[in-house]
């Protein structure tokens, strides 16, 4: 049986990001663990702080700090969601986090030689947004730097992005989760690819 991990970049615990998520569990015929990003959502209340660059892993292996991203690292999953809403344009400060703290894999591999391996892992990532598209929110044109983002992580977790696993789900201020046709029929052809 499959494992997949859920890495939920929503400040919210039953928000629309949680939603698409939950609908996602339905579908997939294997076991799922969600890890929440934030703090205060997260079962130990640390969630996934920033590097703060304390120099630890210019020491020893691996990250020193013991938070969520610990679990991420145990790497004993074979899919990887990376799921999270649109603010200001980009990934959510949660996420930023998160891409922070890969700063272990550079340091480790300067200072101590280490390279650090992550198993081959397939991966989708899910987007949503409030709007149409960034660029009508922001007035500006970087409407792919959330997937960019998205992308990036998972390929620093060895979870490469194939294009057609990317979900975005958009306008939720005015289509509600429950009422978006197609959204389910999406989730479920995804679940059947990732296996
Ligand atoms: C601070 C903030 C900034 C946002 N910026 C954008 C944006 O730039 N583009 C967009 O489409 N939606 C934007 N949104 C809307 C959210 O992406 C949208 O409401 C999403 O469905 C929230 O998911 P959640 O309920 O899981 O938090 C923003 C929301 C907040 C709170």
């Amino acid at each position: 049986m499959k494992k997949a991990l859920i890495i939920n970049g929503s400040p919210k615990a039953n928000g629309n990001t949680m939603k698409v998520v939950n609908i996602f569990k339905e579908f997939f015929d294997g076991e799922t663990e969600v890890i929440n990003l934030y703090a205060h959502l997260s079962s130990d209340n640390k969630g996934c702080q920033t590097c703060i660059d304390c120099g630890g892993c210019e020491r020893a292996a691996g990250c020193v700090v013991k938070d969520k991203f610990q679990d991420i690292l145990r790497d004993d999953f074979d899919i990887i969601i990376l799921a999270f809403p649109i603010f200001y344009s980009n990934a959510t400060s949660a996420v930023f986090n998160l891409i922070s703290r890969f700063n272990f894999m550079y340091n480790n591999k300067k200072h101590l030689g280490i390279k650090h391996n992550f198993k081959e892992k397939t991966s989708a990532l899910i987007i949503l947004g409030g709007g149409s598209a960034c660029e009508s929110l922001q007035g500006c044109s970087n409407e792919d730097s959330p997937i960019k983002q998205g992308r990036f992580i998972l390929k620093k977790l060895n979870a490469p992005l194939r294009d057609d696993n990317i979900i975005t789900v958009l306008n939720t201020d005015d289509i509600k989760i429950e009422d978006n046709n197609g959204l389910k029929e999406q989730i479920k052809r995804l679940t059947a690819r990732l296996g």
